[in-house]
Formats: C-alpha cells, structure tokens, sequence
C-alpha cells in the first residue's frame, strides 16, 4: 500500500468493555496485592500489557473453527487437523498436544535430563529454567554479550554465542548436556530475535557432538519476520518458508500455542525421534491426557490449527512488528531508556537506566511496574531480580544481569489510542523517575516467586 500508516489488519466484532479503576482504588490495590501486579483483579487495571500469552482476540475463522470442535476421547478429528497442521508447519514428525508450553517442557525434560546435567539455552524462559532446575540440572543462558546490553544495537540480539556453548560443552562433557535449546524469539532478553545463520551455526556444534537441538518456538513466526526484515538473502522469502527452514535445523521443538498460536490455551511438543515421542506420550498420559488430546478440548486444538495459519500471514505481522516498534519509538523519543531495538512481542523499560538510585537488592524494575500501575493502570511485568536473582545461604541475592519491565502487547486486542496512551503513562513515570522508592521482598515461595512474592515500599 503507498500510504506510511499501518493499519490493522482486522476490524473490531465484539468488544470487551474495560474498567476505569481512580487512582486511589488502584493505590489500595497496590497495597492489598504486597505491590505485586500479578495479585491484581484484572478489571482493577486499565490496560494489561502483563502478558501476551494467550491474551489476544481470536479470529472469526477459529471460532468457527471451536464450533467444530470434535471432542472424542480418542482419534478426534480435531487432533488429525492439529497435528497435520504442526507437521505441515514444523516438518516435525511426532506432534504431541499439551494444555500449554510449560508443560510441554516438563515432559520433555523429565525424560531428557538428569541431576548434574547442564541445559544451555540463548536465555531460558523462567518456567523452562524451573522446569530444567526442578530436574536437578543447571540451566545456562548463552546468550551473545550483546544481549545483555539493553542499549547495543544488534539485529539479532537473541543469538546464542557459539564459542560459549562449545566452551560449555567442552567443560562439563558431551554426556551432560543432554540437549540444546534456542528460545524464539529470545523473551526474557527483550524479545530479541535469532537469526537462520546463528541457528546454522549451533546446528553444527550439536551435530559435531551428537546433542540434539529444541526450538522453543513460542514466537516463531515473530521471529520469522524478523529474519525476513533484517536477514541478507531473506527478504522474498515467505513467513512460512523461512519457519520451515528454522524448523528444519532442529530435531524437536516446544511450544506455547498461546502467543503465535493465536489461542487462549493451547501447546505442543513436537520432534522426530519416535522412541523419545513414545516415552514423552508415556508421561503426557500419566498428567495431560490421552496422546490426541494433551489436556486440551478438541475446541482447543481447532483454535490453534487455525491460529498458527494466521500468525504466519504477512498482513499480520507487518502490523503486530510495526505496532510494537511503534509504542518503543514513542518512548525513546521521549528519552525513556527501553531495550532496543525493539522486540516483537513486547517492549521492555531499562529500569537500571530509569532508576540508577534504586539498587537491585531494591528491585528497581518491580517498584517501576508498581508505579506503571499507580499513575495510569497499565500493568506490565517485572523481568529482573525479583524474577531472576539468586537467593544466597547468608541471605543476600545475585542480582539478575538487567532489571527490565515488559509491556508485552496482546496480539490484535489493543488499539493504536490504546498504545498511545500507554505511551503517555510511561512517560509521565519516566519524568517523575526521581521520586521513585525501591521496595524491600516480605515473603516469596521456593519456585517461581516473581508470581506470589510480596513487598513494602522502602
Ligand atoms: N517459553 C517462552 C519463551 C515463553 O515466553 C513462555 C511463556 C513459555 C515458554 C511457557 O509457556 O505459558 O504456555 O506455559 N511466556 C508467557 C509470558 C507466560 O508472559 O511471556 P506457557
């Protein structure tokens, strides 16, 4: 089209009504919640960049598609049009449905890894480096030095650094690495994508040492169009072909069909060694469901065959890239410190840039989700110490390597006034950045604490 704006791909058929909560309800909300966001009722927040992950608008066609659902127990026809659609997508072989990513991962590593083992990844999501730890292994993240320097501009900072993962290899020896991971596109580092020739090249220090490489290919077509955007030699190259291309450099892969599969639940795990697909189904059975149904309705699976169809459509990503990088460049204008460029799915405020006064054992990038929330009811995440320090024996935490907070935005939910406004908020909070506290950690669980833990302000 000639004209500079990019639209919507969609127009609007059914609207949710959103709540307005004042400022002094969300200021209570705060305080009853321990100044944690993932307590918040979701109709006390006005616009919920908290996650992406199964919170975007579903199309016409997957509902019609749900209406379809075949819910047989077993041999659904929903399942055959699930996995004919994975298979056709991933060229992966062995199509397995779980009721969500992470619990693809838990199967996964429960068959592959042991104590002791050593799990590298680009950078692990939280739940795979629990899912890894809770084996009693190490999950480590390799990702390129760029990508822990939230201002480094770097077309594909989610690349995993090759000679780390052969150091690694080579230290704890072949037998201990039980399989590679590469995250796509890289979420905890800032949404960054992976380019075809880094995958290439982990591909080739796998094959040298016989260790079997996974995608988690949450964001895959994302990562897609990135790689036609900015990859030499990619650029009349179709979103599918170049998901296939990815694909075919890996021997498995899992997946959360909540983000591009366009769905409200839904995942898979997928590969092409029969005898690991059969002792992984083993195990699906034992706490998801029969093998054609992995937790799921076959409603479920109808909605994500479809969705992953449509995450693939170049109209859409166009838009969902564009709209994103639209929300960072508002920001940035505006002298907000964010991790650039951009991701795909999200954009991430550099809280240890905005807040140089609040020190990590403070959880600067908690306290700035907190005041993301107080000023105009946006909520977005924490990605930082609370998520990922590490609590020591004498009391005291290693911080995390970068103190973020994500907005991730929702696929086809949010419109551009609902982005501009978002742009408004964060900046109001960025020119009072000065005043902002840190917080002190009143109580956390063992695992994953960044979803329960509570807080005071200091
Ligand atoms: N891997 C990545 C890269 C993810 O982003 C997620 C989920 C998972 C695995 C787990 O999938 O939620 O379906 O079990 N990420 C969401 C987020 C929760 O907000 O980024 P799940």
């Amino acid at each position: 089209m000639p004209y500079r704006t990019i639209i919507e791909p969609f127009r609007i058929h059914t609207v949710e009504p959103i709540d307005f909560p004042d400022e002094d309800r969300r200021r209570a909300a705060l305080e009853r919640v321990g100044y944690n966001v993932f307590g918040l009722h979701a109709d006390e927040v006005i616009i919920d960049l908290l996650t992406d992950s199964g919170t975007g608008a579903m199309s016409t066609r997957q509902w019609a598609g749900i209406m379809q659902g075949d819910e047989s127990y077993a041999g659904s026809r929903s399942f055959y049009r699930f996995r004919d659609t994975v298979a056709e997508i991933t060229g992966l072989t062995e199509v397995i449905p779980t009721h969500q990513g992470r619990a693809a991962e838990r199967i996964l590593f429960a068959v592959t890894t042991n104590a002791g083992d050593v799990v590298p990844n680009n950078t692990h999501f939280d739940t795979t480096r629990a899912n890894v730890e809770y084996q009693g292994a190490e999950a480590r993240d390799l990702v390129i030095p760029a990508g822990l320097d939230p201002a480094a501009e770097h077309p594909f900072k989610g690349n995993m650094d090759v000679d780390a993962l052969e150091a690694t290899i080579e230290e704890v020896g072949r037998d201990r690495v039980p399989l590679v991971m590469v995250t796509v596109t890289n979420n905890s580092g800032g949404g960054q994508p992976v380019s075809m020739a880094n995958l290439r090249a982990v591909r080739e220090v796998c094959d040298r040492h016989g260790i079997p490489l996974f995608l988690d290919a949450c964001r895959f077509a994302e990562n897609a169009w990135f790689i036609k955007l900015r990859e030499p030699g990619y650029a009349d190259k179709t979103p599918i072909e170049i998901a296939r291309e990815m694909f075919s450099l890996v021997d498995g892969c899992t997946m959360s069909a909540k983000k591009d599969g366009m769905s409200n639940i839904g995942g898979f795990l997928a590969m092409n060694d029969p005898t690991l697909a059969q002792e992984c189904r083993n195990l699906l059975i034992l706490t998801e469901g029969f093998p054609t149904y992995g937790g799921l309705a076959g409603y479920d699976l109808e909605a994500v065959a479809q969705g992953l169809w449509e995450a693939l459509e170049e109209e859409y990503l166009r838009y969902r890239i564009r709209s994103t990088e639209y929300l960072a460049e508002k920001v940035a204008a505006a002298g907000v410190p964010i991790v650039k460029p951009p991701g795909g799915h999200a954009v991430y405020l550099d809280a240890k840039a905005l807040l140089p006064h609040i020190p990590p054992s403070q959880y600067p990038a908690q306290a700035l989700a907190c005041a993301l929330y107080l000023e105009g009811g946006v909520r977005g995440v924490e990605i930082g110490s609370v998520m990922f320090g590490k609590p020591q024996p004498d009391g005291t935490e290693i911080p995390a390597p970068m103190e973020l907070v994500r907005l991730a935005v929702p696929r086809r939910t949010y419109t551009q006034s609902h982005i501009d406004y978002v742009g408004e908020v964060m900046i109001a909070v960025a020119e009072k950045a000065g005043d902002l506290r840190g917080l002190r950690m009143v109580s956390q669980p063992p695992w994953l604490r960044h979803f329960t833990a509570t807080f005071e302000p200091l």
